[in-house]
């Protein structure tokens, strides 16, 4: 089974502590920092963009995990200075033209991951497997950090886990992201969950002196 790892949910960071609250992922070896990249139409809200973006390569060298909760990403990868070590989701539902995006998103050599909406059928997946490196599969509707788990994900995590199995493609990664506390994220890595988006379930929780504990403590539960 691939290492479980932890990909921090950037939007539940306190600005003002941003630079010691890196200091302590990168001390306990942090995988990614989850960017909510989000442009109040694919979602409901504003969040993270180019500017933070930018600014963030320069306090640290943690890969970035972009999640493009935006509307047609295709044509603005080429503004977000993608990099080989970092993973790039775009939603099904976010374009007409998926697997165009997916093209377009090979020549930077990043990790191509496909995300998926709590109801739309994992049927989405079938024809794009080929293209995909991982499948960032939303445990709640995106766009705000702190809501409960669609309860019906959970099977669905089970049920993409058996179709990758029975296509041959257990290479493709599994990211789980949306109220993922230890319990859930010991939960989902039986079913095959490797990436696990940590936001204000686990690792944010309480001030910036619970995170090192936080994060112990979510190892744990994904090892
Ligand atoms: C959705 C986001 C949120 C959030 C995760 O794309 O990634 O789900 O930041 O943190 P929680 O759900 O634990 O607040
Ligand atoms: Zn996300």
């Amino acid at each position: 089974m691939r290492k479980g790892e932890i990909s921090a949910s950037m939007m539940c960071s306190d600005l003002v502590n941003l630079k010691e609250t890196l200091k302590i992922f990168e001390d306990e070896g942090v995988e990614y920092l989850h960017i909510d990249m989000m442009d109040g139409i694919f979602v409901p809200n504003f969040g993270l963009g180019v500017d933070y973006i930018r600014s963030i390569r320069e306090l640290t060298s943690i890969p970035l995990d972009l999640h493009m909760m935006i509307k047609d990403p295709e044509y603005k990868f080429q503004w977000i200075g993608i990099k080989e070590t970092d993973i790039v989701s775009v939603h099904y539902e976010s374009t007409f033209q998926v697997q165009r995006a997916l093209d377009f998103l090979q020549p930077y050599g990043c990790k191509r991951f496909l995300a998926i909406n709590p109801a739309t059928p994992i049927s989405a997946l079938e024809e794009v497997l080929d293209y995909i490196d991982g499948i960032n599969i939303l445990m709640v509707n995106p766009g705000f950090a702190g809501q409960k788990m669609v309860p019906s994900t959970v099977r669905k995590v089970q049920k993409i886990s058996e179709m990758l199995r029975g296509e041959k493609h257990t290479d493709i990664i599994m990211e789980v992201d949306g109220n993922i506390t230890p319990e859930n994220a010991s939960m989902l890595r039986q079913f095959g969950a490797s990436i696990f988006v940590a936001g204000t379930s686990s690792i944010f929780k309480g001030g910036i002196e619970h995170y090192k504990n936080n994060i112990e403590v979510l190892r744990r539960a994904i090892a």
